[in-house]
């Protein structure tokens, strides 16, 4: 069984999407194992997304994911990180296929409701990031 970590982002729980989301993953066969809600700060979503430091748009970025609750989510699945990728779609949900997360519920690119991790090596390191 494979694990990946997911992110219920602010403009989701700001709109009460928690319950749909969930359900979302668990009609997909994702196990949740972990989970809790939380506030980052300015640093940690700094952190977390410091693969993205030189990119144009990281403090928007980080300026969002502090902005108000968020919930991480540890899920379990054969192939999780992959299916999860395909389950969330497209980072823009105006370019997100059909039925897909982020198609569904997804704002813009920025407030686009989810994040998954995008590889093992990904996973192995936002894991811990939230569950240690
Ligand atoms: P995530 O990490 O949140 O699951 O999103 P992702 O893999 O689909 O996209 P990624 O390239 O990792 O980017 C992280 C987040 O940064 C914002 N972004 N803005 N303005 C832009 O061109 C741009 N590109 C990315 C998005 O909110 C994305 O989720
Ligand atoms: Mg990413």
């Amino acid at each position: 069984m494979e694990k990946t970590l997911t992110i219920i982002k602010p403009d989701a729980t700001e709109r009460d999407l928690l319950g749909h989301i969930l359900n979302r993953f668990e009609k997909a066969g994702f196990k949740i194992v972990e989970m809790k809600m939380m506030n980052l700060s300015k640093d940690e979503a700094g952190r977390f997304y410091e693969v993205h430091k030189e990119r144009p748009f990281y403090g928007e970025l980080t300026d969002y994911m502090s902005s108000g609750p968020i919930v991480p989510i540890v899920l379990e699945k054969d192939n999780a990180i992959a299916d999860l990728r395909l389950l969330i779609g497209a980072t823009d949900p105006a370019e997100a296929a059909s039925g897909t997360l982020r198609d569904e519920v997804g704002m813009d690119k920025g407030r686009n409701s989810v994040h998954a991790s995008d590889s093992l090596e990904s996973a192995a390191i936002e894991i811990p990031f939230f569950f240690g």
